[in-house]
This record gives structure tokens, sequence and C-alpha cells, in this order.
């Protein structure tokens, strides 16, 4: 498998206590899936993702990406957070010029790619703006763009839609979820939101807190259907539901 995480785990030392933050965790990634960590506040999503992305070190157990040990960051693996981290000096095109800083193109490949990256996020009219200037989906956009720039293997995204309206970020979700299909990037993807896991995952993994964990890993045969109503979703939905014991009584009345 592309991402192998054994039996993984992070302790901190907390007012003299250990402090279980993700406790013997293992999931298998492939190349280009794409994977959500579902749970609720607190329940090592974050820590999970950084683990991955290198920013934090196991304390037991180990990461592996194409069969190396993951030892730090990279750069063809890119997060995007949910406070967008734009420069706010730097025009859009600035901002998406900043992920091919580091590229060898010419300048016109990297005016092409831009060209291409603005049109694939949305922003064709707003090339010249500043972030001040934009809401917070358009900034959000930026952020992708800046990322996909360097045509990154790994795509981590940590709750990068929770700012957003609901309708923007349904936008967003269509877009990001085609995206992935298209580039075939494997992106791990955190989030609070049940709909928006059950849209998006290629697998769900739903995780529990005290110790953190993965309860359960959730295959999702319709990903990328753009299908928000069909029976197969709701399902889905309340099958998360139950994991997380959510699910109420149903009522006969109203099951389909
Ligand atoms: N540097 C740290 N030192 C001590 N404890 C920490 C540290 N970072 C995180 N934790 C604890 O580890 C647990 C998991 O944190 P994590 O950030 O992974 O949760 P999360 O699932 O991402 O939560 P949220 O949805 O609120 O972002 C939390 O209880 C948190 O308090
Ligand atoms: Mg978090």
């Amino acid at each position: 498998m592309y991402i192998e995480v054994n039996k993984a785990g992070l302790t901190y030392r907390k007012h003299g206590k250990d402090f279980i933050a993700l406790s013997d965790t293992s999931i298998s990634i492939a190349k280009g899936e794409f994977i959500c960590l579902l749970g609720p506040s607190g329940c090592g999503k974050t820590t999970l993702l950084n683990l991955i992305a290198g920013f934090l070190k196991p304390t037991s157990g180990e990461v592996l990406i194409d069969g190396k040990r993951v030892e730090g960051t990279d750069p063809k693996r890119i997060t995007v957070f949910q406070n967008y981290g734009l420069l706010p000096w730097r025009t859009v095109e600035g901002n998406i010029l900043l992920g091919l800083e580091n590229s060898k193109l010419s300048k016109a490949e990297k005016m092409e790619r831009v060209d291409s990256l603005v049109a694939l996020t949305g922003l064709s009219g707003l090339r010249q703006s500043h972030p001040r200037e934009l809401s917070g989906g358009q900034q959000q956009r930026v952020a992708i763009a800046r990322a996909l720039a360097v045509s990154p293997d790994v795509l981590f995204m940590d709750e990068p839609f929770s700012a957003l309206d609901p309708i923007t970020r349904m936008k967003l979700q269509n877009d990001i979820s085609s995206i992935a299909s298209s580039s075939g990037i494997t992106v791990i993807f955190v989030t609070h939101d049940i709909d928006e896991a059950a849209f998006l995952g290629d697998r769900i993994a739903v995780m529990e807190g005290n110790p953190g964990r993965i309860r359960e890993i959730i295959d999702n045969r319709i990903r990328g259907t753009g299908d928000r109503t069909s029976a197969y979703y709701i399902s889905l939905r309340e099958k998360i539901f139950e994991i997380l014991k959510l699910g109420g009584e149903h009522d006969p009345e109203y099951v389909i």
C-alpha cells in the first residue's frame, strides 16, 4: 500500500501524566484514494493527519509512505488548513505562484500553470485581487490552487471548509471531489461533518476519543458521483450515525 500507518500512537506528557492523543492506530491507504478522518473534537484527527504529513513523530509504531518511514514533511505532500494561510500582500496570482517558487519551470510555463489552476478553481476574474477583497470560499479556492500548483502526491486537508457557509461549502466539496478524481492525488481530509465525509470519502475512518483511535473504516461505493440524495448516501450517513451512537429510533412510517 502507498501509505501504511502501523500501530501508530502518540502520547503527550500532560501535567505530569501521560495523555494518549492517538492509540495504536493502523490504516493502509492506496495511491489516489480519498480518505476522510471523521470524529468529534479531540478524538485525534489532526494528530493522525500530522503523523502522516510528518509534522509529528509517533511515540509508538510507524508511518510509511511509498515504503519509506516518514521522518518529516515533504515538498510533494501539501497541507491546506482551515485559515487559508494566504499572504495578504500578494494577489491571487502571486499567492498561487508561491507554490511554484522552487520549480524549474520558465516564467511562461509558470503563468500557463497559473492559468489552468485559476480556471480549475473558478478564480478567473479575480487574478489581480488581494485576499482581503475575497470571500472565505474564494480564499480557500486560492489556497487549494496554490497547493495544486506543485502537483502534489498527497494533499492533506484539515477541516478546510469549516469556516464556510453550507452552500459555498458544498460547491467546494464538488470541486475538490472532481479535482481529486481527475488528478489521482491521494487526499487525507479531516472533518467533523458527517455529510461531508459521506460525500467525499472513498473510505471514511470514523474515530473516537479517550484514547483517540479509529473505531471503524467504512467503504463508500458511490464516492465521486455527486449524489447527495440517493438511498445509498442516506444509508451511509445512517451507518455513521450508528457508529458515532447518534442514531435514534426509526419511525416505521418514515422508513423508505
Ligand atoms: N501539544 C499537545 N500537548 C498535549 N495534548 C495535546 C497536544 N496536541 C493535542 N493534544 C490533545 O490530543 C487530543 C487530540 O487532539 P487533536 O488535535 O488530534 O484532535 P482533533 O480530533 O483534531 O480535534 P478538533 O476536531 O477539535 O480539531 C486532544 O485531546 C488534545 O487536547
Ligand atoms: Mg483538529
